[in-house]
């Protein structure tokens, strides 16, 4: 079966094509392609994501990437176009989407409209959009395009949840970049996974359910700002480009080259509290004050940035590692799964290692190519999924894995 990944719930417009197949109940997976297109840099002149601004860049982009993602499946071989539908029905489907989406959406409308390749059907089986958390306005722009996509080539819709994506981004091989063959890594129960991305910062324990699929309970979450969030904050403060998690990772190296540290104590949110729950807003004002301070006491210089960044990275380091170590004691985890965006991060990611070999469990972490958004995890969660209803796709602007 092949798949066609769609990813539209932040700043990242994303397309993939995965086969997947199943051998003696073994799931196995192969990349056709994988494409990302980022709008980080048009994002770092507002200091964040600009929803309005990321639906005008996804509507921009979905269909020029869609050409691309088919032409290298064409490229692979010859005989990838199913069937071709007649100028007249073409038209027809057209008329047809004017009237249910140029209201909200006439940029991907004309964009599809003038897209002669579309009446080319491709060999897909399914169509996997992300559903939710995100941004409304980006999610509705992806779930209309394989709405239109759908209703042109009638194939399934499978509505795909973007933590679910995240979670199991973690579990791809890190040589699955193209080509070959794959399964899955496996996961010893019980199992847990940390989520920690720009929206998000939860605890999750993990279930086997049928089908290579996995129940999940949200046993730890951030009572207000995610762990991502608080990265791009501060780095706002130090007045470093969006998306802050890498500039602040790359500063606090430096200072650690430089053996330059922080004057200042930045908290540990509910480092000490017993349950799973995380609190980062306390630390980004801890931060803004700092650099407040700091300004009114002409020291806002480079030095004072390598530190800052240095005892927050700390302050983030600490915290995360003590809550996942009491998730796994709490729940005598096996494995772990760290997904989301700031699971590229360095020092996370030697931390995480630290774990592993104390608890003598795996931990898997992405590989740097799925680490942020991407369709892939979408499409492969979208062909373990494909059993499920496709009737009801509606965006969940929600912060909830499961939902
Ligand atoms: O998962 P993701 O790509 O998008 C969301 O679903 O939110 O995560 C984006 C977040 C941003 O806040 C970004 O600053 C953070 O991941 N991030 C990092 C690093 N790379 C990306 N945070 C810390 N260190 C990094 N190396
Ligand atoms: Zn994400």
């Amino acid at each position: 079966m092949i798949t066609l990944g769609i990813e539209t719930s932040c700043d990242e417009t994303a397309l993939s094509l995965l086969e997947t197949r199943e051998i003696d109940g073994v799931f196995e997976y192969r990349v056709i392609s994988s494409l990302i297109h980022s709008q980080a840099e048009l994002h770092s002149a507002y200091g964040g994501v600009f929803p309005t601004l990321a639906k005008r860049e996804h509507e921009k982009n979905l269909v020029p990437l869609l050409k691309k993602i088919l032409d290298i499946q064409t490229q692979g071989s010859k005989s990838e176009i199913n069937a071709v539908i007649s100028n007249e029905e073409f038209s027809q489907k057209i008329e047809q989407f004017k009237s249910e989406y140029t209201d909200q959406n006439i940029d991907l409308f004309n964009a599809v409209a003038g897209s002669d390749f579309l009446r080319n059907i491709p060999k897909i089986d399914t169509i996997a959009v992300t559903q939710g958390p995100g941004l409304e306005p980006a999610l509705w722009t992806g779930i209309v395009f394989a709405k239109m996509l759908s209703e042109l080539w009638k194939l399934p819709v499978v509505p795909v949840n973007h933590m679910e994506g995240h979670v199991y981004g973690s579990l791809l091989d890190d040589e699955a970049i193209q080509g070959n063959w794959h399964k899955l890594k496996t996961l010893s129960m019980p199992a847990i996974a940390l989520l920690i991305s720009g929206g998000h910062t939860e605890i999750i324990s993990i279930e086997c359910a049928p089908n290579f699929l996995f129940n999940y309970t949200i046993i730890g979450q951030t009572r207000d700002d995610a762990v991502g969030e608080a990265y791009d904050k501060a780095a706002r403060l130090l007045s470093l480009p969006y998306p802050g998690g890498p500039q602040i990772s790359k500063l606090t190296e430096q200072a650690i080259k430089q053996s330059i540290k922080s004057e200042i104590k930045l908290p540990r949110p509910m480092i000490n509290s017993k349950d799973l729950d995380f609190s980062f807003s306390g630390l980004k004002t801890a931060v803004l004050y700092a650099v407040r301070d700091s300004e009114k006491n002409n020291n806002f210089n480079d030095v004072f940035k390598l530190g800052l960044a240095r005892e927050f990275e700390d302050a983030i380091s600490e915290t995360l590692v003590a809550k996942l170590s009491s998730a796994i004691e709490q729940t005598g985890a096996q494995a772990v799964i760290v997904g989301g965006g700031v699971s590229a991060n360095n020092r996370l990611q030697h931390e995480f290692k630290t774990i592993a070999d104390k608890y003598g469990i795996l931990i898997h972490t992405p590989s740097s190519h799925v680490s942020g958004d991407n369709a892939l995890m979408i499409a492969l969660v979208g062909a373990l999924n494909m059993n499920k209803s496709s009737s009801d796709i509606v965006a969940q602007g929600t912060k909830r894995i499961g939902n």
